[in-house]
């Protein structure tokens, strides 16, 4: 035996000794990066810093050279990187030809769109974090890198960390909503569930994107323009970007915008500046979809020589479908304009990751078909789908108890989204087939309660139809309770998405209005990838659920929901606006120096004239089948100081007869600071379960870092003062204490 691993000892020296350094295992990737680009001609250099699309097109097709073209680029070792190859057998075909007839042989990094789920499609990430769970939203982000890994991928676009204010935004429904402390704890927990260790191939790099403040996008339009200041930019945007990055993120993407007149991927104050020096990032940096070619349309760079000069010079790196990169880095290393310093730099960051997820041991450890077709679309992640699905609903409204259904209730189910498994998914659905989806039509059936008929109630298309109208009034005056599924279609959620107006469709509320008149209780279901206003249908309905876009268990989560098998506990983590004209409109607002009223006597006031200064629902609001009332809020001191922190408590009591959770917030405001502070601002909450008649005590301890804000420098600062702190269920029904930092 003794002999054997003597021999096996020989053998492993030997073969490091005679094998090239960059593929001895046994040496430290550091060294490994070194050897091989030591190896490597600037083409080649250049070739790794160059990304192209391989399938289907998440962008526009304008650069495309065709497969033929972009195989021999990669026997060229002219590419880096591929978006939008997909599966264990198509990735393995690309790999080998990457891996075979490339000079060097260095394999490429496959990467995809996975937002919310692979084959499994969780929650629109948007919904999820209406659950305030961070665990659950760690491990779906788990699932979706399992199901991805095993299909080839290396690399998911995601989490996307940008905040917005701005429903008429379609990419709100990426994020986690408007605030950045739990915009920041949602990045940070779907990085963590991305990648784990990234040991074994069941995770995926994570990419913290669109860097930085896409989100501020001026009127929710697309593409359009930022311009925020620095204030802004650290204490409302930067957190969940820096959160994410401080979890671990291997990657980030730059966006589209501008940030102070300067394109996001050419800013080197955004790039270098931030990320790199102040964050220590020392992952990759990937352009958006031909955002490093965009800068010419910005006014920014004159071609794509200039382009690329720009973005290596700002610190940005892999290009995604511009080839700016490829085409023009030798000429400038030529001409002196950028050192193979700083191009090493670049490079050696993406071979970094090549080497830690093994691919030079193994180019093809990631595409491996009998784990594809083992790890996906399991029981198992379908039950976890379901269960993020469940905890993703908001109930807005539910007068009289109207909510959960009796089981003896016959049921007038209307809505074309009731069926339409396709609305049940929004733009970014990855590999994930509507036909596999549950719509809330088949749920209900299935379970086989009451009496259920079903009318379509309206098109979808929103075009009058008294027909669709009449139908739905004949069903619901020979039913118990009517329920109404209502909203706009899953597809207008995501990239390119923006919408002028996020209403509720005409066409539903003349239904609505005709199903009032028949006296029935009506349940408005609502599907939505962003809020919309709900106003005008408010006071038609007695119960409104907000079921987002739930993905593949979307119907099984609702039917959960309305019949009881589940109490929501989901809280908005959007304001829903009470007008399209109030946009934006959110908690953590600044106070003008006039009174924020709509006190119709008063005059020269910080308001509207024809609608309430309030958002229809404010931010963290959600009810629940049980009934939560607060009290004894209490404070440990009125005085903090660096070593004494300062402890809240309140009583949390279930005063209904079902068991519940709450989502219990607490809020801090800065009175007087050298730069305002929001009128509040989240900085803690629990979710805690309660049973029925019973009662719970809530602790916070809050200390002196929680009351730090940042100057435009990006420094933290902590000020003595006056803070007051809140404690509720949503941002705006509140207890108040207050405390004094020495
Ligand atoms: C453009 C989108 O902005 C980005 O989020 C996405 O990752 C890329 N296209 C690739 O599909």
């Amino acid at each position: 035996m003794k002999k054997l691993l003597g021999l096996l000892l020989l053998v492993q020296t030997l073969y490091a000794q005679t094998t090239l350094p960059y593929k001895n295992a046994q040496l430290s990737i550091e060294r490994r990066v070194q050897d091989l680009l030591g190896r490597m001609t600037v083409e080649e250099k250049a070739g790794q810093l160059n990304q192209l699309n391989g399938g289907v097109f998440t962008g526009p097709a304008a650069n495309d050279a065709g497969q033929q073209a972009k195989m021999n680029d990669v026997k060229a070792g002219r590419v880096g990187s591929m978006l939008n190859v997909i599966g264990a057998a198509e990735t393995k075909a690309v790999q080998k030809v990457a891996v075979e007839q490339s000079r060097l042989g260095i394999p490429l990094l496959f990467a995809f769109d996975v937002i919310h789920g692979y084959k499994t499609i969780f929650p629109i990430p948007l919904a999820e974090a209406c659950g305030w769970n961070t665990e659950a939203a760690e491990i779906t982000a788990s699932i979706a890198a399992k199901e991805a890994a095993a299909a080839g991928l290396h690399w998911t676009f995601a989490p996307m960390v940008d905040i917005s204010n701005d429903p008429r935004w379609g990419r709100v429904m990426e994020g986690a909503g408007e605030d950045p402390y739990l915009g920041s704890l949602f990045g940070a927990a779907r990085v963590r569930g991305f990648q784990g260790d990234l040991s074994e191939p069941n995770r995926v790099l994570a990419c913290v994107k669109h860097f930085a403040a896409y989100g501020a996008v001026e009127a929710g339009k697309e593409y359009n323009t930022v311009d925020i200041s620095r204030v802004q930019l650290w204490n409302k945007y930067l957190p969940p970007y820096q959160a994410a990055v401080n979890a671990g993120a291997a990657t980030v993407m730059n966006s589209f915008n501008l940030f102070e007149g300067v394109p996001a991927s050419g800013n080197s104050y955004l790039v270098n500046d931030i990320l790199k020096k102040q964050w220590g990032f020392k992952g990759i940096v990937v352009s958006d979809w031909n955002s490093f070619g965009e800068m010419i349309a910005h006014g920014y760079a004159e071609d794509n020589k200039d382009v690329a000069l720009k973005a290596i010079q700002a610190g940005s790196m892999m290009d995604m479908e511009t080839k700016a990169m490829v085409n023009h880095i030798p000429e400038l290393v030529k001409e002196g304009k950028v050192s193979m310093a700083l191009l090493d730099e670049a490079v050696g960051r993406i071979l970094y990751y090549k080497f830690k997820l093994g691919l030079f041991e193994d180019p093809y450890r990631y595409s491996d078909e009998a784990r594809e077709k083992a790890n996906t679309f399991t029981d198992e992640h379908r039950a976890i789908a379901r269960k993020a699905a469940r905890e993703s609903i908001v109930l807005l409204k539910n007068d009289n108890h109207i909510l959960p259904l009796q089981s003896t209730q016959r049921i007038a189910l209307i809505g074309h989204y009731a069926k339409s498994k396709e609305d049940m998914f929004d733009f970014w659905i990855a590999k994930g087939d509507a036909n596999e989806a549950v719509s809330l039509y088949e749920a209900l059936m299935a379970r086989k309660t009451g009496m259920v008929t079903y009318a379509q109630g309206y098109r979808p298309d929103d075009k009058p139809d008294q027909k669709l109208i009449d139908e739905a009034v004949k069903n619901a005056a020979a039913a118990d309770v009517v329920v109404v599924n209502i909203g706009i279609s899953g597809k207008l959620a995501g990239e390119d998405r923006a919408i002028a107006m996020p209403e509720i469709p005409a066409a539903q509320i003349r239904l609505l209005e005709a199903l009032k008149k028949t006296g029935k209780p009506v349940v408005a279901l609502v599907n939505a990838g962003r809020p919309l206003v709900l106003t005008p249908i408010k006071d038609l309905v007695s119960s409104i659920v907000y079921c987002w876009i739930l993905g593949t268990e979307h119907g099984t989560a609702v039917a959960d929901v309305i019949l009881g098998v589940h109490n929501p506990s989901g809280k908005t983590v959007m304001s829903f606006p009470y007008a399209v004209g109030q946009i934006p409109v959110y908690y953590n607002y600044f106070n003008s120096g006039r009174p924020s009223a709509t006190d119709p006597a008063g005059n020269w006031y910080t308001r509207y004239r024809d609608i309430p200064n309030d958002p229809l629902y404010p931010f963290g609001f959600g009810l629940s089948y049980s009934e939560f009332k607060y009290s004894g809020y209490s404070i440990s001191d009125t005085v903090m100081t660096k070593n004494k922190p300062v402890t809240v408590k309140v009583t949390v009591t279930n005063t209904s007869n079902t068991d519940g959770t709450e989502v219990v917030q607490l809020y801090l405001r800065d009175v007087t600071a050298s730069i305002v502070r929001p009128v509040k601002e989240l900085k803690a909450f629990k979710r805690v379960p309660v049973k029925a008649g019973a009662s719970v005590e809530v602790s916070f301890t809050i200390e002196p870092g929680d009351l730090a804000f940042y100057d435009s420098y990006g420094r933290q600062k902590t000020e003595p003062g006056l803070f007051k702190v809140y404690v509720g269920g949503d941002s705006k029904n509140v207890l108040e204490k207050s405390f004094v930092l020495q």
